[in-house]
């Protein structure tokens, strides 16, 4: 088989390109566009390499020869990239680079399966569902004032203090610091998108240094008086004899607090509005055809909060469809654009909670593959089981506003009717 360059010029059309607002307020045209031209995409000049076709990407997330990161084995001169590429060798974002030295979705084996496997302990589905009388309780309680009032910006006052009030227990962050992880972690993950500006990047910078100071100094208190959470059971822990060093941990829950609650939150906005804006689809869930748990599979399909994810080719030899990805490119794995892939699912571009295949890649695949899913999951379907079973209809009551991001796919604010009790 010949290896072919990747496709740099494309038919008239919308383009994936997330420095374009009307690319980031509606990328699925785009994805269609460039899907239905080409497996493979790379703009001329640009960084990244795009897989858009549900097969293709799929394989890359299990493909060994990407990798997450190319640290662990190569300088980037020997792929033939400048010394400061990518974030994690610029001189100026050591704080950020602390963080990610040992964050989960930035290693590669050995180090990623050993550390990973002491986290799934804690979120396995049975864990998980052991958890489920207590969230239901918090999405209720959370509820409660809504209610009374009629109304709830479901972003503010419903998902972000759900999400992130569950992940800190279960890691054994206290309460009372919530809204200033809150601030933290919305300023570190801007480190993620596209092309964050240099301001952005030295917020996220900050930001980073003090979330994984405060982590480390929560570290040393739980080590003298443990408890029954992560934190203390990551203490305890040991790979091969060894124990956990402090930045290991840190790094952990840092990510765990992040990944653990930014995602669902964008999920339950997108979902709800996607909901509203289908008022037959939203009766089939309040009237039991569907149930709350196969919904949010739809949900997770048809507009998921995080777009898609890169990984470095780390061989030579790679090729999609035929073509060609030359060592050392980036690649980005679009499973937004996968999901709506028609190779993969019938009338892609319609949002049917009754599918029979709902078939996803909105929680990634292979090593990397989304430790909190069963968590995730768990949490989506108690809000639309808690709405569904009160709400008839779901009306949005406000102009809803889209968060800027790309990256993060989601709302900032979406305040949606509640009835009150009677
Ligand atoms: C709807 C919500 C969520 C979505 C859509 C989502 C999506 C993803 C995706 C796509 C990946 C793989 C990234 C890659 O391959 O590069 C991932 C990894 C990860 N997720 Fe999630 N996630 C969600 C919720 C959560 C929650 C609730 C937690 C924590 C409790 C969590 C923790 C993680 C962690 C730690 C990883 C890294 C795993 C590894 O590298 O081995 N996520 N997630």
């Amino acid at each position: 088989m010949t290896a072919l360059e990747p496709t740099t010029v494309l038919p008239p059309g919308p383009l994936i390109d997330p420095s374009d607002p009307a690319f980031v307020a509606d990328p699925y045209p785009a994805y269609a566009h460039v899907r239905e031209a080409t497996a493979v995409w790379h703009p001329d000049g640009g960084e990244l390499t795009f897989l858009t076709r549900f097969a293709d990407v799929h394989a890359a997330f299990r493909d060994r020869r990407l990798g997450v990161t190319f640290l662990h084995r190569y300088l980037p001169e020997e792929l033939g990239l400048p010394p400061d590429v990518p974030v994690w060798r610029d001189a100026r974002w050591t704080e950020f680079q602390a963080f990610e030295r040992w964050e989960l979705l930035n290693l590669e084996p050995p180090v990623h399966t050993r550390l990973r496997r002491l986290v799934l302990e804690a979120f396995t589905p049975r864990t998980v569902d052991g958890l489920r009388d207590g969230i239901a309780e918090r999405a209720r309680a959370l509820l409660a004032p809504g209610r009374e009032a009629g109304s709830i910006d479901l972003v503010a006052d419903y998902a972000q203090r759900f999400s992130l009030g569950i992940i800190c227990a279960l890691i054994g962050v206290p309460t009372t610091d919530e809204t200033m992880l809150l601030g933290w972690s919305e300023a570190t993950v801007r480190m993620y998108e596209p092309a964050p500006s240099d301001d952005q990047q030295r917020a996220s910078n900050e930001a980073a240094g003090a979330f994984r100071r405060y982590l480390l100094d929560l570290v040393v208190h739980r080590r003298r008086s443990p408890a029954d959470d992560l934190l203390s059971a990551l203490l305890d822990a040991t790979i091969d004899g060894e124990r956990l060093t402090d930045e290991q941990i840190a790094s952990t829950a840092m990510v765990l607090l992040m990944a653990g609650h930014e995602a669902v939150v964008n999920a339950t906005a997108n979902g709800i509005a996607l909901l509203a804006a289908h008022p037959d689809q939203w009766r089939h869930i309040v009237c039991g055809e569907v149930e709350p748990r196969a919904a949010i599979e739809e949900i997770l399909r048809f507009d998921p909060p995080l777009q898609w994810f890169t990984r470095w080719v780390l061989e030579d030899g790679f090729t999609v469809d035929g073509i060609g990805i030359p060592r050392g490119s980036r690649v980005a794995l679009v499973l937004a654009a996968a999901n709506r892939d028609p190779r993969r699912h019938p009338d892609p571009e319609r949002f049917d909670v009754t599918r029979a295949d709902t078939t996803h890649l909105s929680l990634g695949g292979g090593i990397h593959f989304c430790i909190g899913a069963p968590l995730a999951r768990l949490e989506l379907e108690t809000t639309l089981a808690e709405l569904a079973r009160t709400e008839e209809e779901l009306a949005i009551v406000a102009p809803a506003v889209r968060r800027p991001t790309f990256q993060f796919r989601g709302y900032d604010r979406l305040v949606i009717a509640l009835t009150r009790p009677s």
